[in-house]
């Protein structure tokens, strides 16, 4: 197994892999082309055989937040860690981004309060309702549990390198950062 960051290639397995998902509305619908455009959001898993087998999309919201989506394993590699690797991964790249919160809206919140996630509250999370809430179908009766991770504590991701370093010394150290992050 190996995970690693989507290539616009592996959009139209991402796809497959998610449709029996949305078929019983355990995940969002997502278009070919909305994967497409999105792939740089997108964590896989890939099998020995190079075959997806897991995926998640880490999508930002705003300057400080981001969302949690379109997490699916296939279901014969389910309950063997790789939705926690799944999340760990997207985690590891929030903080790499600096985001200050992760959420996700889920009808499984236990798996998420397993990984680090606490409940909270759609009021709690103005930038979701806002943009998405407010035009969903199912405003009035939507059954999903929204949780939420602090990625950074408050007043902590502002302090690296970047702002801190002398004005002389940025063009070398900066050359290198924008790399390290598409690792
Ligand atoms: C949620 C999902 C990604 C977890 O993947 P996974 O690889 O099985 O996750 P892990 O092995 O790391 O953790 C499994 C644990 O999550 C919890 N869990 C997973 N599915 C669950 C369910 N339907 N009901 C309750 N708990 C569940 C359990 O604690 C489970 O432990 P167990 O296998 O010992 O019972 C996978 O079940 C999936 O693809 N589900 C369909 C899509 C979906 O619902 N995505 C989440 C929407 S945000």
């Amino acid at each position: 197994m190996r995970v690693r960051k989507a290539k616009l290639c592996d959009a139209g397995e991402i796809h497959a892999l998610m449709q029996p998902q949305v078929a019983t509305g355990a995940l969002l619908p997502r278009s070919l082309a909305y994967l497409c455009e999105n792939i740089r959001d997108f964590v896989v898993i890939e099998d020995d055989e190079h075959r997806l087998v897991a995926s998640g999309a880490l999508h930002f919201l705003d300057e400080d937040v981001a969302e949690l989506q379109s997490l699916v394993v296939h279901p014969r590699e389910r309950s063997r860690g790789l939705g926690a690797v799944l999340v760990q991964r997207l985690l590891r790249d929030a903080r790499r981004y600096q985001v200050w919160k992760v959420f996700a809206l889920t009808h499984l919140p236990e798996f998420f309060l397993r990984n680090g996630f606490t409940r909270t509250t759609i009021s709690e999370l103005p930038q979701k309702f806002v943009r998405d809430c407010v035009n969903c179908p199912k405003l009035h009766d939507c059954h999903q549990v929204a949780v939420i991770c602090d990625v950074y504590a408050r007043g902590a991701r502002r302090s690296t390198a970047h702002t801190a370093m002398p004005v002389a010394a940025r063009p070398a150290q900066l050359s290198a950062s924008p790399l390290a992050i598409l690792q």
